[in-house]
């Protein structure tokens, strides 16, 4: 069998790194502060959300969590960015996604003040990103993949991953930071108008999958002794389940596990890195904006 990918465990490390470097600032006077918004209803999202905001209250920070009903227009949540903006308890501004259809995404991402922007959505931030900017701050799932393969003692440099997706919060980014001077994979982004995806993936030394559709990635898709990452976190109906869903991966794991060398779990893989990364970007960005080092 695999090595399973114990990203609780890695996830843990890092976010006792992280409540070291709080210590420090908070000694000095700092407290890095998060703002995370949610507008509507979703229940993924609102879980996400109250657990970024109990890990930021955990670490010792100080956390702004604002919960908007569906209807909330576009014009407050602008007028929200911009007062967080201004605030210099926050740092760190995170708009969950996906909000509902009537709102700008863009528009809305493109009002976080870059240096605040700790999902890395914001265009500056992508920008600098692509040019190999060490200090651009980089979406926090990607992070979160790429510590997972280095925690675990994956070779990366010049391996083949092939990353399935290509979602601006993960396809993309993922492969930009894959690609940097110091990481040096070769990397193919494939889609949905992939052809022949099977034979695409089966190249691969490493796999990542990040496409949302639950137990997408079946054996014929991954070679004896690759390396998958499941991004996907799907929930199914399951009347046996005690909240009536279970949560799967992109990867239909029972039939890819048996041919991996290793393979994160989906829940405990990549989820708890997102949450670790977040933290980090957000001492991160309170270090700049504060100008503490
Ligand atoms: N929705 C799913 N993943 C993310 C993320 O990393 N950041 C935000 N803002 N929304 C998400």
């Amino acid at each position: 069998m695999p090595d399973l990918i114990d990203g609780r465990k890695i996830a843990a490390s890092h976010l006792a790194k992280t409540a070291e470097h709080i210590g420090e600032l908070r000694r000095r006077g700092i407290t890095p502060g998060l703002a995370v918004v949610l507008i509507g209803e979703d229940p993924a999202s609102l879980a996400y959300v109250r657990s970024k905001d109990k890990t930021c209250r955990e670490l010792g920070m100080h956390s702004r969590k604002v919960e908007l009903p569906t209807s909330t227009t576009q014009e407050d949540v602008l007028r929200l960015i911009t007062e967080l903006n201004a605030d210099p308890a926050i740092h760190g501004i995170l708009v969950q996604s996906p909000p509902p259809a009537h709102i700008d995404e863009q528009a809305v991402v493109r009002t976080i003040d870059p240096r605040k922007d700790v999902d890395g959505f914001h265009p500056v931030n992508v920008a600098a990103l692509a040019m190999d900017d060490p200090d651009a701050l980089a979406p926090c799932t990607p992070l979160g993949c790429i510590e997972l393969l280095k925690a675990s003692g994956i070779p990366v440099s010049g391996a083949h991953v092939v990353v399935v997706g290509r979602s601006l919060i993960v396809g993309k980014p993922l492969a930009l930071l894959l690609l940097r001077k110091g990481t040096d994979a070769t990397v193919t982004v494939t889609h949905s108008r992939t052809r022949d995806l099977a034979s695409v993936t089966r190249s691969a030394d490493i796999v990542v999958a990040a496409i949302g559709r639950p137990k997408f990635l079946g054996a014929e898709h991954v070679r004896d002794g690759a390396v998958v990452i499941d991004v996907g976190i799907n929930r199914v109906d399951d009347p046996s389940a005690p909240r009536g869903y279970r949560l799967v991966g992109d990867v239909d794991f029972d039939a890819v596990a048996p041919r991996c060398r290793a393979i994160t779990p989906v829940p405990g893989g990549v989820g708890p890195m997102t949450i670790a990364m977040l933290m980090h970007n957000t001492v991160l960005a309170c270090r700049r904006l504060t100008a503490t080092p």
